[in-house]
């Protein structure tokens, strides 16, 4: 017995692509380099080794879901400072859990909040199209529409929910919204926000605000989903933020990020992880607030992103649609044919890169938004990512 929706899923992006690539070999001249999984490899900061070492004994214990007072603590403050929050808003005890990476937490939030109907009739969880694929399980399994809208170049490469027809609104359980957009590096105004959540709140809908590129930026921060909670007056109603360490810290593996927001939904969240969580480790939580409460190298690795996309002006200039995205850390190029570039540029120049169709579905008009684009993941050091774009723009 296998549970059917899994069947509506289809494969994950990654194993998509070891079917398409796998069955060549890389160019036999090429060191053979990756742009296709968004995992950071700039260093992760050694104190994060001394905290853990420090916090050994803590291995014999089991963590508490709500993890510990130090760690929520840590979360408020940077919160507050980063978005520059009222110290009212924020209640360490009820609004902020921490989780063991933003990936589960995106997923089971929907089995928290998915209503089995609304108004008699199957719920909708809407999400951007091209999007990270979590969004689409987790709808599905728990027992909704998903549905896709288009964020793409006509669109500003951001989804507009509030041209949705209201019969859609009228049974939305909840919105995913990715700013910084992955993949397109998008950054949402503040007045985008907030009528995303003016509009959450009038139909009746969760968003959840999908924060984890926030710290890789170019000029500006971008601005958040509490941001513009506090812009509207301070209230939490209807929101949530994700926000991890992945990304931020270069540390995908400590598997670390938090989910803050409106202490209703914080409290069924918890309620489904009481029954199938797997909370952080005390020593991993030890260390994540200490990342947390650490800057330096946070703006180190935004200064290292910014040297490598000043690369990315040079040598792709104008080409396949090439623009320095304003958030995150890739490369959103328009190649016509985003699966034949990806085994073009795998046969030709041993460059993995993942075809744009594998992160975006079919829209209402039956066209698939990314199938011309692939995506291109800036994680390496400057020199490694030198050579890649040089292959790249000599295969393309
Ligand atoms: C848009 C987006 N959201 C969430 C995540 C999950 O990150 P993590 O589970 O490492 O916190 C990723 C990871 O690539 C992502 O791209």
């Amino acid at each position: 017995m296998i549970n059917n929706r899994l069947e509506e899923i289809g494969g994950y992006p990654f194993d998509r692509l070891r079917i398409l690539l796998d069955p060549y070999q890389p160019a036999p001249s090429f060191t053979p380099i990756s742009l296709s999984v968004g995992e950071p490899q700039h260093p992760p900061p050694q104190l994060v080794r001394e905290i853990i070492n420090e916090n050994f004994e803590l291995w014999g214990k089991y963590p508490l879901v709500r993890g510990t007072p130090d760690f929520r603590s840590a979360i408020v403050s940077w919160l507050e400072t980063r978005y520059d929050l009222p110290q009212t808003m924020l209640d360490g005890e009820d609004c902020v859990i921490p989780v063991s990476g933003t990936r589960e937490a995106l997923f089971m939030i929907a089995l928290a909040v998915v209503p089995e109907k609304i108004h008699g009739k199957k719920p909708a969880v809407l999400m951007p199209n091209p999007f990270y694929q979590v969004y689409l399980g987790a709808a599905t399994l728990a027992g909704a529409e998903p549905i896709f809208v288009d964020a793409t170049l006509e669109t500003d490469f951001l989804p507009n929910f509030q041209t949705q027809p209201t019969e859609l609104l009228e049974r939305t359980a909840l919105a995913y919204y990715c700013s910084p957009a992955n993949p397109q590096g998008k950054v949402a105004t503040l007045e985008t926000l907030k009528n995303i959540i003016n509009l959450a709140r009038d139909r009746n809908f969760i968003v959840l605000f999908d924060e984890c590129y926030s710290e890789i930026f170019h000029q500006n921060p971008p601005p958040g989903g509490l941001e513009a909670c506090a812009a509207l007056g301070g209230s939490l109603d209807n929101v949530l933020v994700f926000n991890s360490l992945s990304k931020r810290s270069n540390v995908p593996g400590l598997r670390s990020g938090f989910v803050a927001g409106d202490p209703k939904l914080i409290k069924a969240f918890k309620t489904v992880r009481d029954y199938g969580g797997a909370p952080p480790p005390y020593p991993l939580l030890a260390a994540a607030a200490a990342l947390w409460r650490d800057e330096t190298h946070v703006f180190q690795n935004q200064m290292l992103y910014r040297q490598k996309f000043d690369l990315a002006d040079q040598i792709l200039e104008n080409s396949h649609g090439y623009y320095r995205p304003e958030g995150g850390f890739y490369l959103w190029l328009n190649v016509g044919d985003g699966e034949e570039a990806a085994l073009e540029l795998w046969r030709g120049a041993a460059i993995r890169t993942i075809p744009g169709k594998y992160l975006s579905r079919e829209n209402k008009s039956g066209k698939n938004p990314g199938s011309s684009y692939i995506r291109c993941a800036l994680v390496h050091d400057k020199k490694t990512t030198e050579e890649a774009l040089s292959r790249l723009v000599k295969t393309l």
